[in-house]
């Protein structure tokens, strides 16, 4: 399934995103606040449990999150999204996936991974710019064979051809993006885009 967000606030923050004049602190302030959105949506089938709560009129039941979430941001473009969406689930377990890209073959490399040897049932792999869909193809790979169950794969702007390599690979994860942008260019960049997110969000240009 692909999600992609139709609300007047994410066409406004990503508006602000785009634009090559917006300087990184107010970048990563965008970032964050479309992450936010992204998760709300993403999270809307989260299993939950009863609770007995006492408020201070009377006992009530209430609902609480019934299982382990981990957060799989893909280093390093994906920690400008991991805090936002783990300030709205403090009790998840952010593990982290590390790819660069070669430059001359476009094709993701690892170069870090931290997984524990009990994977929770559900993951966010956060990714912010779905391009090829190398790296996010990879990403998931790798948790599905860590053992996790059930995966959703969150990015801020997404290219067709991405959208089409991870729906072909992994037919069972869900794509919620706030954008379907039109194309990658020779370079495999996203047109229209927002350029280098990992530079725009850690001021690397
Ligand atoms: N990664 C980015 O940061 N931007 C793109 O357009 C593609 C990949």
């Amino acid at each position: 399934m692909i999600v992609e967000l139709k609300h007047p606030l994410v066409s406004h923050h990503l508006a602000a995103l785009r634009d090559k004049a917006t300087p990184p602190h107010i970048f990563r302030e965008q970032v964050r606040r479309l992450s936010l959105l992204l998760a709300y949506e993403a999270t809307a089938k989260l299993p939950l449990r009863p609770v007995d709560i006492e408020t201070p009129m009377e006992k009530m039941e209430c609902m609480q999150l019934a299982c382990r979430l981990g957060l799989v941001p893909i280093l390093r473009a994906g920690l400008g999204m991991s805090g936002a969406v783990h300030d709205l689930i403090p009790q998840a377990e952010v593990w982290h996936l590390g790819f660069y890209r070669d430059e001359a073959t476009h094709q993701p490399v690892e170069y870090y991974q931290k997984f524990s040897s009990s994977p929770p049932p559900i993951a966010f792999v956060l990714d912010p710019m779905l391009a090829t869909g190398g790296s996010a193809c990879e990403g998931v790979a790798m948790v599905k064979e860590w053992g996790v169950q059930t995966i959703s794969l969150l990015c801020i702007i997404a290219a067709p051809e991405g959208m089409a390599k991870v729906q072909a690979t992994h037919p069972d994860v869900d794509i919620f993006t706030c954008a379907v942008d039109e194309h990658l260019n020779e370079n495999a960049y996203i047109v229209p885009g927002l350029g280098d997110a990992g530079d725009r969000i850690f001021n690397t240009l």
